[in-house]
């Protein structure tokens, strides 16, 4: 058993707060485990972050599945793996939404699944049919033709009480977390109060009971990155330095240098 369970995960809320991020391969599954993250998501940003779309909604469920097993390839000692569903994988019905959420147990060896939007018969039937769920209100990013860019949502409390009641909803639906993203921080701490379910804020401000930062922000891999993000490294710099220095050093012949050679061949005994 991994050190991070949905239950213990669930039990964290008031207690500890905790730092998730997105992943979406083998290598950097691998270190967040090592860093002990307790929560790794797949996020179907991989259509921006990794397959250079403009947008998520091209994401496939296949394309989610090939990754999400990549991470959960990495991950065998802490982090929970959960897996994004992508625009178009729920939404119809109820029984597409269980058939595609099992895919990410079955084929992408998740511990569990995140879908954007209002859908509590979905979540109470796939918490009944043995899928940990994590909801998502707030700015949803399938949503940005609806709401007309990636926008703040529920800026007035009007909009905040109908946040927390769907909130509410989808924790009594069997939700074990909520992401809240980009809302006011009092409406994101009033949604938090009330609901007994973790809430995982990113541009939620800083009451949630758990934080996201997709990976590429937080390892200052992007050439821009929204308000809410904080850099913890300066990745993107030092890769492309890394790069340039090695193109240079094949150029001027240092590199490879004895020590990347293996011993030269042994002479010929024959004749
Ligand atoms: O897809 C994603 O990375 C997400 C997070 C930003 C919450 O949904």
């Amino acid at each position: 058993m991994k050190t991070w369970t949905t239950a213990n995960f669930k039990a964290s809320k008031g207690k500890r707060r905790l730092g998730c991020i997105t992943a979406y391969d083998c290598t950097f599954a691998r270190l967040a485990d090592a860093a002990n993250v307790p929560l790794i998501l797949v996020g179907d940003s991989l259509g921006m972050t990794m397959l250079g779309y403009d947008s998520t909604l091209p994401v496939t469920m296949d394309q989610m599945i090939s990754h999400t097993a990549a991470v959960s390839r990495g991950v065998t000692r802490n982090s929970l793996v959960i897996g994004d569903m992508p625009f178009l994988s729920y939404q119809a019905s109820v029984e597409e939404g269980v058939r595609n959420a099992g895919r990410f147990l079955k084929e992408g060896r998740a511990d569990g699944v995140k879908l954007e939007g209002f859908y509590p018969e979905l979540v109470e039937k796939l918490v009944r049919t043995g899928i940990p769920v994590v909801g998502h209100l707030g700015m949803t990013p399938q949503y940005f033709n609806v709401f007309g860019g990636f926008k703040v949502q529920a800026k007035t409390w009007e909009a905040g009480e109908t946040l927390i009641s769907q909130a509410k909803a989808l924790c009594e639906a069997g939700a074990f977390a909520i992401t809240l993203e980009c809302v006011p921080p009092d409406i994101a701490k009033a949604v938090t109060e009330a609901v007994s379910c973790m809430t995982i804020g990113i541009g939620a401000g800083p009451d949630c009971d758990a934080q996201f930062l997709v990976m590429q922000d937080l390892l200052g891999m992007t050439e821009s990155s929204p308000k809410f993000v904080k850099r913890f490294a300066n990745l993107g710099e030092e890769i492309q330095s890394a790069f340039a220095a090695y193109v240079a050093e094949v150029a001027d012949g240092t590199f490879p240098a004895s020590e990347h050679c293996y011993k030269p061949a042994a002479p010929s005994t024959a004749g």
